[in-house]
């Protein structure tokens, strides 16, 4: 199928580019190059041996995003592109809602007028809120979100099924990712976030390049085994994997589906130190400091819808996640060439 991946640029999107390519679709990249480089296109175009359609646009252009449905026939679209940042989405809450809602509102619009019917949405665990029990299931209740991004998430996902409801013809996932990190195998698609990161794995791999002193651990007094924060960290590769099983599905279904994508398993900030010293082979100092706000305890997925309706699971373990997060900053110690 030809697939186009809004956003495919990014960490999520380049990663999935190469499976699906792998799998033997046809992959379209627009990118507006905000928060990502054309050089992950790049390296999915050395890793596949295959060319990649790219264009540098905003989806929000209409006219950009009409052009690109005019040169192809385009079968289906996996919508990563958005602004993610939670901090910053409280301070710009505009910028944030007239983003992420412009551009869906656009690509849903050119879909229905090119008559393409297949949408992925990238949505997020943020969803859930602070979820009443774990491991969370998709039926949770929804919306209670503590900042403008996780809202964007959740008034996205209202908006694809209030149109799925209208347009029978249409099918709709929405993908709940849970923590992504991790990277390709080969150390050659890495994340490369702005500035300073805000996640624990940019983070932790600052520190353990040297450069940064040391991981500031975001409280240790929650209700978790060790007092600090429980979530599901899921590899790249097997979530990418889980947008082309979603391809496949949306293929044989019509209507708005939504599936969790993460392993089921929860581990501490403290787990995740660990695991990532044994990995690397390097200590990794850190301090504990206050919690910051807006954070939740626990959040793990429950994967088994996921595998019923998608045939998919995540296999990668978090010693996985960890050797391949450290072996791509090796490789790429400054993240992507300009
Ligand atoms: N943490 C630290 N120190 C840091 C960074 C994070 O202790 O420097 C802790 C957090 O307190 C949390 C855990 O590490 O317990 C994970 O934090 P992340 O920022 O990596 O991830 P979050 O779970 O807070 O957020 C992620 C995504 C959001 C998404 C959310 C829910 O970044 O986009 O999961 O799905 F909304």
């Amino acid at each position: 199928m030809k697939v186009l991946l809004t956003g495919g640029a990014g960490f999520i999107g380049s990663h999935t580019a190469v499976e699906l390519i792998e799998k033997g679709h046809e992959v379209i990249i627009v990118d507006n190059f905000v928060n990502s480089k054309p050089e992950a296109v790049k390296r999915v175009e050395a890793l596949t041996g295959k060319s990649i359609k790219l264009y540098e646009a905003d989806v929000a252009d209409k006219q950009a995003l009409e052009a690109i449905f005019e040169a192809d026939t385009i079968d289906a679209v996996i919508h990563f592109a958005g602004l993610k940042a939670v901090g910053e989405s409280v301070k710009l809450p505009l910028l944030y809602y007239r983003n992420n809602l412009d551009s869906t509102l656009t690509l849903l619009e050119t879909m229905r007028k090119y008559g393409c019917t297949k949408l992925i949405f990238s949505s997020s665990a943020t969803v859930y809120g602070d979820p009443a029990t774990v491991p969370i299931t998709e039926d949770m209740p929804v919306g209670n979100c503590s900042n403008p991004y996780g809202k964007t998430k959740y008034m996205i996902e209202e908006i694809l099924t209030d149109t799925c409801h209208a347009d029978p013809s249409l099918s709709v996932v929405l993908l709940r990712y849970f923590n992504p990190i991790g990277a390709h195998k080969s150390g050659l698609l890495v994340e490369d976030p702005n500035g300073i990161p805000n996640n624990l794995m940019p983070y932790i791999l600052k520190v353990a390049q040297g450069k940064l002193a040391h991981l500031g651990v975001f409280g240790n007094d929650y209700p978790t085994p060790d007092g600090t924060g429980v979530r599901d960290y899921i590899h790249v590769t097997d979530l990418a994997k889980g947008h082309v099983a979603a391809i496949d599905y949306a293929n044989n279904h019509t209507g708005a589906e939504v599936f969790n994508l993460g392993t089921g398993n929860g581990y501490s900030v403290l787990d995740v130190v660990k695991a990532f010293e044994q990995a690397s082979g390097k200590p990794l100092p850190y301090v504990i400091t206050d919690r910051r706000p807006g954070d939740i305890a626990t959040c793990y997925a429950s994967p088994d819808k996921a595998l019923a309706g998608l045939g998919w699971k995540a296999e990668l373990t978090i010693s996985d996640m960890c050797r391949d997060s450290w072996n791509a900053v090796q490789k790429n110690p400054d993240g992507y060439p300009q």
